[in-house]
């Protein structure tokens, strides 16, 4: 497979998971088509033509040193310069994945949060809530992204002349469509208990608890009711607005399961009676990114995992 095929393949992935379902995104990419159309000249200049085809702006080709079949690749939660250096160590590396957005995937991490907004809305919250109280976390996040150097690895990557790309929020939906499945197929999860039970089982918890980072309760005890749960906090770039969770509460949801979680968050979902299940965040990021490596595994890639990437193959079971 070649760089690009790589790259639409996680895409494609992506929306094949998305919870919004491939016709919503479709509208979404036509609404930016024909928004875009409307621009002068100028505006037309500045804007990010990959994101009328794209519908992740967190996940991008970064680097291309060479556009050769990739029979190798260096894959890790989180790149630096460090791990680009590493990949000229391990040698013969192709392409180098990171999960976690760089350069241009950085900068326009924000935008992938409008996802949260139609998740919310599916689980109840009206749109109008959702949509107002997300704005203002969207743009908070941005300004914060703002100051990041966003190009130190991907300069490493340039210099050391490595094909670079980073896949995040398609990786993210794959993880929360695997656990959402999954937890759907149970009758059995009634209290806290039961759904850590549940979490353990899976290979990428089980490992992480192996170094103590596996999934705990974060609001919420053992034997209290988990009543509804609620994927919301798995997909879509970063952690939504903390005053979301009285809405949840209201919409009927009991219970949260996400990848990690702030103080304030923390506060707010105590102060709703809302449970916080986290599952962990390195052992969530590498269920999501797993589950498309495996595609890649299916061609004949070989995958070095590196920087906390816990692999676990689902092919050879
Ligand atoms: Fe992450």
């Amino acid at each position: 497979m070649k760089l690009k095929e790589i790259y639409n393949l996680a895409i494609n992935k992506g929306i094949e998971a998305d919870f919004r379902g491939k016709e919503e995104i479709e509208r979404l990419l036509k609404r930016r088509k024909e928004k875009y159309d409307k621009l002068s000249i100028e505006e037309k200049k500045s804007f990010d033509l990959e994101s009328l085809e794209d519908p992740y702006s967190d996940s991008r080709i970064l680097n291309i040193a060479e556009d050769k079949e990739i029979k190798k690749i260096l894959v890790g939660i989180d790149i630096d310069p460090a791990e680009i250096l590493l990949a000229k160590e391990v040698g013969k590396v192709d392409l180098i994945i990171s999960h976690h957005p760089l350069g241009k995937g950085l900068v326009h991490l924000s935008e992938v949060m409008e996802l949260q907004c139609d998740v919310l809305n599916q689980y109840g919250v009206p749109i109008n809530i959702a949509e107002g109280l997300m704005k203002e976390r969207i743009d908070e996040v941005a300004r914060g992204i703002n100051a990041k150097n966003h190009q130190r690895t991907v300069d490493a990557a340039r210099i050391l002349k490595l094909n670079l790309m980073c896949l995040h929020t398609p990786c993210d939906s794959l993880a929360a469509k695997f656990l959402k499945d999954q937890i759907e197929k149970k009758d059995n999860l009634i209290r806290l208990e039961d759904l850590l039970g549940f979490l353990k089982e899976i290979p990428e918890y089980k490992e992480a608890a192996k170094i103590g980072a596996g999934p705990k309760i974060f609001v919420g005890s053992p034997e209290r009711r988990c009543g509804k749960i609620a994927i919301t906090e798995i997909t879509g770039g970063t952690e939504g607005s903390p005053r979301l969770y009285e809405k949840m509460a209201q919409a009927g949801i009991g219970t949260i399961i996400g990848m990690h979680i702030s103080e304030e968050h923390k506060k707010e979902a105590e102060a709703a009676n809302i449970n916080v299940v986290i599952a962990g965040h390195i052992s969530s990021d590498s269920l999501g990114v797993n589950l498309f490596l495996d595609e890649l595994e299916k061609q004949g890639i070989q995958i070095v995992p590196c920087s906390g990437l816990i692999r676990v193959s689902r092919l050879r079971k």
